[in-house]
């Protein structure tokens, strides 16, 4: 079954918890929370404050990406703030196999994104010590881009990859996902597809989710 993240990037700020309940009725299976220091990328957006509030509003399990170029410093935050999920990318500053074993030990899934111009490859030593890969089908920073078709490609050679080291490790992509190319990016082997104003540009919330299975 696949499974869908929804995006909060692209949900109302100011009313984050009614967003959420609509994403719980609509029968999204994750919350996706980006997370900007305006260095890694060139935004910010919230912190691990705003994530613990967001926990204790909601029942959905809370799928945090850090885009941030020191993730170390703050794994712990985010688990204390309820995470279910804490994904750090390969291309920032801080020690990748430490920073994933410290998430596991914190009693979080670990997941591992790159970035569109990131070789594949590069996740197969760190691949054992990830509950989950990201890959970015936009460059990171902001919601509402096109997804980059040479990233179809990149997905199935992933899938490759876990499918022959780490099974029970999941597939996820983020950017540019829409009802219109999910169809080909689950055929490449994705499990999880976030998006964000897929589903909250949608006419009917519970339609796009359910158009984005497939
Ligand atoms: C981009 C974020 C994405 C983004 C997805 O840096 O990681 O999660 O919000 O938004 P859409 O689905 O609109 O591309
Ligand atoms: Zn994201």
């Amino acid at each position: 079954m696949i499974q869908v993240s929804p995006s909060i990037l692209s949900a109302d700020f100011a009313n984050l918890e009614r967003d959420l309940k609509r994403l719980e009725e609509a029968g999204a299976d994750l919350a996706h929370v980006d997370v900007m220091d305006g260095h890694f990328v060139p935004n910010l957006t919230i912190g691990a404050p705003v994530v613990k509030a967001l926990s204790k509003v909601t029942e959905l399990p809370l799928d945090v990406h850090l885009m941030i170029s020191e993730p170390h410093r703050y794994v712990e935050d985010f688990a204390s703030a309820g995470a279910e999920y804490i994904t750090i990318h390969l291309e920032c500053d801080s020690d990748i196999g430490e920073t994933l074993a410290m998430i596991r030990e914190l009693g979080v899934k670990a997941g591992l994104s790159i970035k569109p111009g990131t070789e594949v490859d590069a996740i197969c030593e760190y691949l054992p010590l990830c509950d989950m890969i990201l890959l970015m089908s936009v460059e990171p920073g902001f919601g509402g881009q096109k997804f980059m078709p040479e990233s179809i490609d990149r997905l199935s050679k992933i899938r490759s990859l876990i499918d022959s080291t780490n099974p029970a490790c999941l597939l996820e992509i983020d950017g540019g996902v829409s009802p219109a190319n999910c169809k080909e990016i689950i055929e490449a082997g994705a499990d999880i597809l976030v998006a964000g104003s897929a589903v909250f540009g949608a006419e009917n919330m519970a339609d796009a989710i359910c158009a984005l299975r497939g």
